[in-house]
């Protein structure tokens, strides 16, 4: 059984804390029957052959950021975000609340991830305890590693949506003692409050101090759009910033995960850091909502913690190679210095530094579980840099061949293994 999870080929393996890359032409990696990696070296008398010759081999993608009950409306374009969530989003989430639906698109949304060499991801759910249910479900049934929220909502959305405080944080409870950190810490629950805008300050208050509770990690998004900024700076009148708006409910802290942060000030910024808290960069998102780009300038000069997310459903893929181009396009916008290689760091070991599973995955080291991918890419033989490139602007050429978790083969181009 051990044997049958080893691996050997040309393996591109992130730095543990430098945002780079090396490229190992021809290692064995030995994994155990746990799914751990016990060894990376050479090729001895007794290597097995070649795993899926012409491939490279690579940790999982982490998608730090995405919707799973908007995985029935990607690419529904009806304009910038406050009109689009309550055009498109609101009324495809209100369905959750159907469990026998909100499995069917558990099973599709689990599958797309999975196809496109995801996984780990942080998922926000619908704000229905029973479809969240499911969603964790099928990811512990597809081997998938994550977190996962209850979507915390009680204003601002048609009341199929709403939850009241108390009530809310009575599913999240029932949601944390069934799931969170089940199966050695492949799944967690994470607290999980919409944005400002979809929460009373005591919906906000009752997350922070759900997550303080049971040391919970946290997400949501901030600073993604002007006309949100705005209306959150009117419903939040003694707040200093955005930013402000979550640290006064004590929803700031270095297991917070704030998507977008589109438009954050210098000051804010310099909150993200002090406060170690992580971001994640959904360029595709962005680009797709009109919501402008993020200048990575300024999480990469402060050294913030900093994952991508495809934000599906405003994002209209599950790949993270395309949502590194997105970057590289974004980048360029803000007069952000990137390549390649560095998104694909980001795309991998920053995802897992920024999900707070930095001793888990995104290296291909002795001591991290082997959830690992192999893609192959238009030249087998191209050298580090052009491989790079090749992997995250050939959006159509190369595709992802075969996904581990743990070492077990969780997907192959030729079928779903169930
Ligand atoms: N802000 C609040 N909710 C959402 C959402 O579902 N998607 C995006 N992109 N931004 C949001
Ligand atoms: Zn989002």
């Amino acid at each position: 059984m051990s044997e049958s999870r080893t691996i050997r080929g040309r393996v591109l393996a992130p730095h543990a804390t430098d945002r780079a890359l090396t490229l190992h032409e021809d290692v064995v990696v030995r994994v155990d029957a746990s799914g751990r990696i016990t060894d990376v070296g050479a090729p001895g008398d007794d290597a097995p052959e070649v795993t899926r010759p012409g491939c490279v081999w690579m940790p999982g993608f982490v998608d730090t950021h995405i919707h799973f009950p908007q995985a029935r409306v990607l690419g529904s374009a009806s304009g910038e975000l406050l009109p689009w969530l309550q055009k498109t989003v609101f009324p495809e989430e209100s369905r959750f609340q159907d469990v026998e639906y909100a499995r069917e698109v558990a099973r599709d949304f689990c599958a797309s991830m999975l196809a496109q060499g995801t996984t780990c991801a942080s998922v926000f759910s619908s704000s229905h305890p029973g479809a969240t249910d499911a969603l964790f479900a099928e990811m512990d049934r597809r081997g998938l590693r994550g977190d996962v929220g209850l979507t915390l909502m009680d204003r601002g959305a048609p009341e199929a949506l709403l939850r009241a405080p108390a009530e809310a944080m009575a599913a999240c409870e029932e949601l944390v003692e069934r799931w969170h950190g089940a199966d050695g810490d492949r799944l967690r629950f994470r607290v999980t409050p919409r944005f400002a805008l979809s929460c009373t300050p005591e919906m906000l208050e009752a997350a922070g101090e759900l997550a303080a509770r049971h040391d919970l990690p946290i997400q949501t998004h901030i600073s993604e759009n002007p006309d949100e900024i705005e209306a959150t700076a009117a419903a939040f009148p003694e707040a200093r910033d955005y930013l402000d708006v979550y640290r006064q409910a004590g929803l700031l802290g270095s297991r917070s995960l704030f998507a977008h942060g589109v438009w954050l000030s210098e000051t804010e910024w310099d909150g993200v850091k002090s406060a170690d808290a992580s971001i994640s960069h959904c360029p595709d998102s962005n680009f797709f909502l009109g919501s402008g780009p993020m200048p990575l300038k300024e999480a990469t000069s402060r050294g913030v913690k900093l994952g991508l997310g495809t934000d599906v459903g405003a994002g209209r893929s599950y790949s993270l190679r395309r949502c590194c181009s997105r970057a590289y396009d974004a980048s360029k916008l803000t007069g952000s210095d990137t390549d390649a290689a560095e998104l694909l760091w980001f795309a991998t070991r920053g995802g897992a530094i920024a999900m707070d599973r930095a001793d888990q995955i995104g290296l291909v080291e002795s001591g991290f579980d082997a959830d690992l991918i192999a893609i192959r890419p238009l030249d087998p033989d191209a050298d580090l840099a052009t491989l790079c490139e090749h992997l995250v602007f050939l959006e159509d050429r190369g595709g992802v061949e075969e996904v581990r978790v743990r070492g077990v083969v969780r997907w192959t181009q030729d079928a779903l293994v169930d």
